[in-house]
């Protein structure tokens, strides 16, 4: 089985960005670590980020239609992204399996960050415990 890790805006920056909130590990480091989490598991990861929009759309829209599983961080869209909203309700509304995750827990944060327009569409959503919110959505997909 092959999951989807996608990865939103500004998670590029993973290990200089506000490292107090999201640590200090890149984001090569949170993707080594996921294919170590799928290879445990005996599944397959294909790890991406991007800073745009439509692009996160078009691989929302990937997993549709080649059926993958997907672990999802909307990072900043999670918040306000109806494009990506729709991409993830055809996600599950085709009864794969969508994870929103977080590194850090939005609703200890500022207001804005409370509301996530993705989370019910979504398959289940599991924020705050740093790297290991990706761990265990793999985990959780892989069945184990
Ligand atoms: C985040 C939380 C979001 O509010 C924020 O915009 C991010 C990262 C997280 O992983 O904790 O960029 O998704």
């Amino acid at each position: 089985m092959k999951l989807l890790v996608l990865n939103g805006p500004n998670l590029n920056l993973l290990g200089s960005r506000e490292p107090d909130i999201y640590g200090l590990q890149s984001i090569a480091e949170l993707e080594k670590s996921c294919r170590q989490t799928a290879s445990e598991c005996g599944v397959e990861v294909d790890f991406r980020q991007t800073n745009s929009e439509t692009e996160l759309v078009e691989w929302l829209q990937e997993a549709f239609t080649n059926k993958l599983h997907v672990v999802l961080n909307p990072a900043a869209f999670t918040h306000y992204s109806y494009a990506l909203r729709d991409a993830c309700a055809a996600v599950t509304g085709s009864g794969l399996k969508l994870i929103e995750v977080h590194i850090s827990n939005p609703h200890a944060r500022e207001s804005f960050r409370q509301n996530s327009v993705i989370s019910a569409v979504a398959t289940g959503v599991i924020a705050g415990f740093g790297f290991s919110s990706y761990h265990l959505a793999i985990r959780q997909l892989a069945g184990r």
